[in-house]
């Protein structure tokens, strides 16, 4: 790993370049193809602006910590604590204007399936839900991501609380166990088969 990496917690002036950085880096995620299409600049366009709401509102229930390479922004994982792992039904709707500018109402039908689905799978226990998180593109493969994770499990060691997350990608799946994230479920949304993780705390 790169020893220049540091992990902060962001404040809301970096919400926009973290936004970007997500969405430029999940933009071809199966899920998101699935749900928004092929065409990838048009779903990092939206996913972008998703984020900026989304990470807001993580910010002011939890965590949403960056990845540092200097001055520069390389990666990003967001967590919120027990009880916010659900949109509200005023978030959800805030939503509408996003995807209408970009003529993507289209895609509500998928939006609500794929996200009951996840609800479904929430577990009943209080935990902590991550996520988005990803790494610049560029810098994948360099141990950013693995800084990101380490900074979660510490946060969430420190509080002796559970974990918890969603993946599309077997190849994060590997990552996550890593962690200590355990597979508890593997389902398919919309076609797209989906990992869900599960982590409890290690003891002080
Ligand atoms: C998943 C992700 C955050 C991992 O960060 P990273 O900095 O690339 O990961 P690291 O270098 O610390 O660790 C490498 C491990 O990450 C996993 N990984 C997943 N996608 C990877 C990618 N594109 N390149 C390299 N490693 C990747 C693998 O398990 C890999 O281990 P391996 O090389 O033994 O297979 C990053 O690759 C990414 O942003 N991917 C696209 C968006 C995404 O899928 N986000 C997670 C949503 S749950």
């Amino acid at each position: 790993m790169s020893t220049t990496i540091a992990v902060h917690r962001l404040t809301h002036a970096f919400i926009e370049p973290a936004a970007r950085l997500l969405a430029d880096s999940m933009r071809d995620n199966p899920l998101h193809r699935r749900v928004f299409g092929d065409d990838e600049l048009q779903v990092a366009r939206v996913l972008s602006t998703a984020f900026v709401r989304l990470l807001h509102r993580q910010l002011e229930s939890g965590l949403v910590l960056g990845a540092f390479d200097g001055a520069a922004l390389v990666g990003v994982a967001a967590m919120v604590p027990p009880g916010h792992c659900q949109l509200p039904w005023r978030e959800k709707l805030s939503m509408l204007p996003i995807l209408a500018c970009s003529g993507q109402l289209k895609r509500l039908p998928d939006i609500h399936r794929w996200l009951r689905s996840w609800a479904r799978h929430d577990p009943p226990l209080a935990h902590w839900h991550l996520g988005p998180a990803a790494v610049e593109r560029a810098r994948q493969g360099q141990g950013i991501g693995t800084a990101l994770m380490d900074a979660v499990c510490k946060e969430l060691d420190q509080r002796q609380a559970i974990g918890y997350l969603e993946t599309d990608k077997h190849r994060n799946v590997c990552l996550y166990r890593r962690g200590g994230f355990e597979v508890i479920a593997e389902r398919s949304v919309l076609g797209v088969t989906n990992w869900f993780m599960l982590r409890h705390p290690r003891q002080a």
